[in-house]
């Protein structure tokens, strides 16, 4: 059952933000000890890689930089409302955050493949 606060655009805006942060934070240990390969066990680290040119992994770093830019832009706006005067355009701002980060997604995974 949707409460009605969930109908407004700026819940989505939150629980976008809630998730991608969420999701970077399950990523990052993930990627410290791929990372940490490099120092102890490069075989892995070569295996690893060659692992990452299936065109699926180019699927997943999509979503991975989709969720970067869409924390970072969202992460950007609430500062601006934390911070600056109250502007009423926030819905705008969180559109204009949203397609900017799938901008930067698209254009990520057009030079990846
Ligand atoms: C790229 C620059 C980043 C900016 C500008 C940023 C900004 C923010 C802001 C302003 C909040 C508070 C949201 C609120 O008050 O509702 C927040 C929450 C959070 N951030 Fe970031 N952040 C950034 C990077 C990251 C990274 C790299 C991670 C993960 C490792 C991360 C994980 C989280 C999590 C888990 C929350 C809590 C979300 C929630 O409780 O709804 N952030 N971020």
């Amino acid at each position: 059952m949707i409460k009605p606060h969930q109908k407004h655009s700026l819940w989505l805006a939150a629980l976008v933000h809630r998730v991608s942060g969420i999701g970077l934070a399950l990523f990052l240990p993930f990627h410290f000890y791929v990372l940490g390969l490099a120092l102890n066990d490069t075989a892995t680290l070569d295996t690893f890689l060659r692992w990452t040119e299936h065109p699926m992994l180019k699927v997943a770093e999509f979503g991975l930089v989709l969720f970067l830019a869409l924390h970072l832009f969202g992460g950007l706006r609430l500062l601006a409302l934390e911070f600056l005067p109250w502007n009423p355009a926030q819905k705008t701002f969180a559109a204009l955050a949203a397609a900017l980060s799938v901008f930067i997604a698209l254009l990520f995974l057009l030079k990846a493949i």
